[in-house]
Order: C-alpha cells, then sequence, then structure tokens
C-alpha cells in the first residue's frame, strides 16, 4: 500500500473522531508487515486526561489483531502544517518498530514523511 492511500484510510478513520470538547479531529491508519490496515482516530472523555489519540488507536487496532511489526503510519488532521504524532505516540509506536515510515498529512494536500528515528531518535528502551 502507498503513502497515499494509507493517508486515504486515515482520513476516514478521521470521519469517526470524538473530539466534541477540543474541536480537533484526527485520523491516523497503519500499515502491518503483512500489508493489512489499521485504522484509529482519537477519542475524548469528559475527563479529559483520559483521551486518547488517534494514533495509539490505530497501532491498538493493530496489536489487538495479531500484528507485531507495524511498517508505516500516517496521520492526518484539518492543519496548514502536517500534523506531528504527540510524544506519547512516538514512543507506543517505537515499541512496534523504531524505524517505521510516518507519513503526515494536513488539509489542502500537504503532506511530510519522516522515518520514526528521526522523529524520536532516543526513544525510551530497557536495554
Ligand atoms: N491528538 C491526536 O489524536 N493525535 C495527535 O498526534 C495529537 C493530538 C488529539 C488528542 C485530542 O483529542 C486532540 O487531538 C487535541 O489535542
Amino acid at each position: 500500500m502507498n503513502s497515499e492511500r494509507l493517508i486515504k484510510e486515515a482520513e476516514e478513520a478521521r470521519q469517526n473522531a470524538y473530539a466534541p470538547y477540543s474541536g480537533f479531529s484526527v485520523g491516523a491508519a497503519v500499515l502491518a508487515e503483512d500489508g493489512s490496515c489499521y485504522r484509529g482516530c482519537n477519542v475524548e472523555n469528559a475527563s479529559y486526561g483520559l483521551t486518547v489519540c488517534a494514533e495509539r488507536n490505530a497501532l491498538f487496532q493493530a496489536i489487538a489483531a495479531g500484528a507485531r511489526t507495524i511498517t508505516a503510519l500516517a496521520v492526518v488532521a484539518d492543519t496548514a502544517e502536517p500534523v506531528v504524532p504527540c510524544g506519547a505516540c512516538l514512543q507506543v509506536m517505537a515499541e512496534f518498530n523504531p524505524t517505521m515510515t510516518v507519513i503526515m498529512a494536513g488539509s489542502g494536500g500537504v503532506r511530510s514523511e519522516r522515518n520514526l528515528q528521526e522523529l524520536l531518535p532516543l526513544a525510551f528502551k530497557k536495554t
């Protein structure tokens, strides 16, 4: 699956975002090693700190379905600049592949693609 397809999946996931508190809808999609794709959106809560980001929800869908190695993650939001995953999500992503491709998109076709290694070069790990 190419970057554009993965972004499309993330855009579709974004339509299910539950973001009544921030009004900021995010969608994500991850690609597993076997070519399967899993989606996630942000899910907020009245107790704000319980909110889970789109990226982690997509990753956890993949893991719960039995995937272990994630080759790429796409994240989309309605922003002028491509949206960058938060630090907590970067750490969770690194757990399943510290060198995955991260595809970031904003509105109006702006895109950016990086290796996770560039976004989180010193991920925590128990050596
Ligand atoms: N959010 C994500 O889903 N992913 C990110 O990378 C950053 C932030 C969500 C959390 C919250 O629901 C809303 O965006 C505003 O922070």
